[in-house]
């Protein structure tokens, strides 16, 4: 099995590194390649997703993402910058279903802003569509504005679209992953105010009437922002649109205490993904060994799970995970005080131990 090992900028490799241990720690043999993504791909090559970097993505049964950006590339051209890269292996490798689950562990309940109440025993699991929508929809750009009020002046534009093969197929996804669950799916829209997203629920609710053991609702997103802060317990499995999708799971990470807690899998047809914790590059700590490297991990052990067939294996190293967070021991993102404080080494040394 061959995993593409990209640890990407600021805290990337430090987090990356301790998946790696971890796997390492596995009786099984991975053959694992490393290569420069964004802001490291355009130092080395001058490209944030340079040529050969994607042959090894294509090549892999599966890829370990850490992350990509830093303040520094911001006034870069945009084909250069960073987010370049995660959005060009999303869509040269067809990696349309981006699964983020948000678990909250007991132990971890008062680390959330929200009341213990509100969120203990979170297990919420969003369901994004990742290479279309308005990110990739064209025609784009910035031009003179055609009619209105406003016209001949300049306007950015961008354009949403989904095709209805692009929604059945990420809304199989959805139902599939809730029939393995609590078999409740939300379909979130904006079906009131936009075409693309009343197409959407038209067709999500066409591909329901294959699955006739999940219960189906419709919410339009801004209620769904709301009811995710307000009842966050109330959702099982959310499946939305890229746009959406993009700031319902930073909401949704945040329930859980902490973003350094969460893995994500982004997948193609054939279940071969790419794996990245839910959490930026976090320049502001890159360096400093204080980074949670858990969401990592457990990226790596989603990665065993859909990608590589070794469910046995995701189950140990989420196990392992477990006892480190009841050993009390904790990176400074979701430190209280009575637990002990960890560097980003020593908690993969935990996870290491712990397995
Ligand atoms: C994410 C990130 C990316 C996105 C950025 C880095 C392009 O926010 O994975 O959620 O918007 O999809
Ligand atoms: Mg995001």
């Amino acid at each position: 099995m061959k995993i593409a090992i990209l640890p990407g900028d600021g805290i990337g490799p430090e987090i990356v590194s301790q998946a790696v241990k971890v796997l390492h720690a596995l009786d099984e043999k991975f053959e694992m390649e490393t290569a420069p993504v964004g802001g490291a791909g355009y130092e080395a090559k001058g490209h944030p997703l340079p040529e050969d970097t994607l042959a090894l993505a294509k090549a892999a049964d599966a890829v370990l993402f850490g992350a990509v950006g830093d303040w520094k590339y911001d006034t870069l051209e945009r084909a250069l910058r960073p987010e370049q890269a995660i959005l060009g292996l999303r869509k040269h490798l067809g990696l349309f279903g981006n699964l983020r689950p948000a678990i909250l562990y007991p132990e971890l309940a008062g680390a959330s802003t929200l009341k213990p109440e509100v969120v203990s025993g979170l297990d919420i699991l969003i369901v994004r569509e990742l290479t279309g929508d308005i990110y990739f929809g064209q025609p784009r750009g910035v031009r003179e504005c055609p009619d209105g009020p406003f016209k001949g002046q300049r306007e950015g534009f961008d354009t949403m679209r989904y095709a209805e093969g692009e929604i059945r197929r990420i809304a199989h996804v959805a139902f599939q992953a809730a029939q393995k669950r609590g078999k409740r799916l939300t379909s979130v829209d904006k079906a009131n105010v936009l075409e693309t997203f009343q197409f959407w629920k038209d067709i999500v609710t066409d591909v329901h009437k294959e699955y006739p053991d999940v219960a189906l609702d419709h919410m339009y997103v801004d209620n769904a922002a709301m009811q995710l802060v307000r009842a966050p317990k109330k959702f099982d499995v959310i499946v939305t649109g890229n746009m959406f999708g993009d700031i319902l799971s930073d909401a949704a990470a945040m329930l859980t205490g902490s973003i350094g807690m969460l893995p994500s899998a982004s997948l193609d047809a054939n279940n071969k993904g790419l794996y990245e914790p839910s959490h930026g590059s976090a320049p502001d700590i890159a360096g400093k060994g204080i980074a949670n490297p858990l969401a990592t991990i457990l990226s790596a052990a989603m990665m065993l799970r859909y990608s590589l067939g070794r469910a046995e294996q995701a189950e140990r190293i989420e196990s392992a995970v477990k006892k480190v967070l009841a050993q009390g021991l904790r990176t400074p993102d979701i430190y209280e005080e009575g637990t002990t404080k960890v560097g980003t080494e020593q908690m993969g040394d935990a996870v290491v131990a712990a397995l």
